[in-house]
């Protein structure tokens, strides 16, 4: 496993609309790996490797991440007020560093709130809310005025490290499903199905790249890479865990955004028992992935989601295990080299 690649794509930032720079990673791995790349309007790359046209795999892994966009500038105090992209609990933003991505470059930031200390007995019982967040950028408002504009966008700040086992870092969720789908593609060696590897973008705001994108390839088979809950965390019953870390990778039944063909459940299923790659099944009751777009395109495609088990997803302490990992691309390049015998027929 390169671990020089994953590194680079979690450190990487692109919120929904923003994903400039996603692309070019994306772009640079997949070229050579394909036969033909290009980029639609929305952004998504769609990477195509020749099959015999008789089935057409698409698989979804998008490169969004939650952020900001800068909502306000105070021109007198230089604090920022940031309109989130993408579901943020509070809790996880509060005194964390952002990048603040200008015309003129990036800024270093902090995330602020009023101090616990001047607050009264009341505030302090209120849950934090994003609206009560500003960003800090350590400069005056001069000078904030002539270098930050509304509309520029906003990403925590992070490392990726290897901590024991697991990956850890931010926008794992869902650059493990970009990553994931990019060494898959690099594993494959024969195949028959046409397979359009494709790096959606505007997920994390509904599903929105993988939309345009399925309706230009329309698959017969859609298969979407994303994270899932891990919640094998002190306090959670085994009952509500959803996918534990270490036990391989997750072969979703179904989530909020759709229920995966049974036929594809079974066939990657059986792949795995076959090649003895560790799997678990998944159901997850809230929550959604391109799976949700792939599947009710036009008059749809057969869908299912693989899912790699992470603990704390949209926090910047995102964490899988690298057995995981590898277990995804495993059972991803094994079923893309037999994806023409797949029967989807119902
Ligand atoms: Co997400
Ligand atoms: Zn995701």
């Amino acid at each position: 496993m390169s671990m020089k690649l994953l590194k680079k794509l979690s450190e990487a930032a692109g919120i929904p609309g923003r994903e400039e720079a996603l692309r070019a990673i994306v772009k640079e791995e997949l070229r050579p790996l394909t036969d033909e790349i290009y980029t639609d309007s929305l952004g998504n790359v769609i990477a195509h490797k020749k099959g015999s046209g008789k089935c057409k795999v698409m698989i979804a892994a998008h490169i969004d991440e939650i952020g900001f966009f800068i909502s306000h500038v105070d021109e007198k105090s230089g604090f920022l007020r940031i309109e989130p992209v993408g579901g943020f609990d509070a809790r996880v933003l509060m005194a964390k560093r952002v990048l603040v991505h200008t015309e003129s470059g990036d800024l270093i930031g902090a995330i602020g709130a009023r101090p616990v200390h001047v607050m009264s007995e009341e505030e302090r019982k209120k849950p934090l809310e994003v609206k009560d967040l500003f960003i800090d950028l350590g400069l005056s408002g001069d000078k904030v005025k002539k270098k930050v504009m509304v509309g520029d966008f906003v990403t925590l700040r992070q490392d990726f490290v290897e901590m024991g086992d697991h990956v850890s870092g931010k926008t794992l969720d869902d650059r493990l499903g970009v990553y994931v789908m990019i060494e898959a593609v690099r594993r494959v060696k024969k195949h028959k199905a046409d397979i359009y590897a494709v790096a959606t973008t505007q997920e994390e705001v509904g599903l929105r790249g993988a939309k345009t994108s399925a309706y230009a390839v329309t698959p017969d088979i859609g298969i979407a890479l994303d994270v899932t809950i891990a919640s094998d965390v002190p306090g959670t019953p085994e009952q509500d865990q959803v996918t534990r870390l270490g036990k391989g990778t997750a072969i979703k039944i179904k989530d909020s955004s759709s229920i995966s063909h049974p036929k594809l459940v079974r066939r990657f299923r059986e792949i795995a028992e076959k090649k003895k790659i560790p799997y678990q099944m998944e159901i997850l009751p809230r929550g959604g992935t391109d799976a949700g777009a792939l599947q009710l395109n036009k008059e749809g495609s057969a869908a299912i989601t693989l899912s790699i088990p992470t603990r704390y997803v949209h926090t910047v302490v995102e964490s899988a295990h690298k057995a995981d990992i590898e277990a995804s691309i495993a059972l991803l390049a094994a079923f893309l080299e037999t994806a023409h015998e797949a029967d989807i027929s119902l």
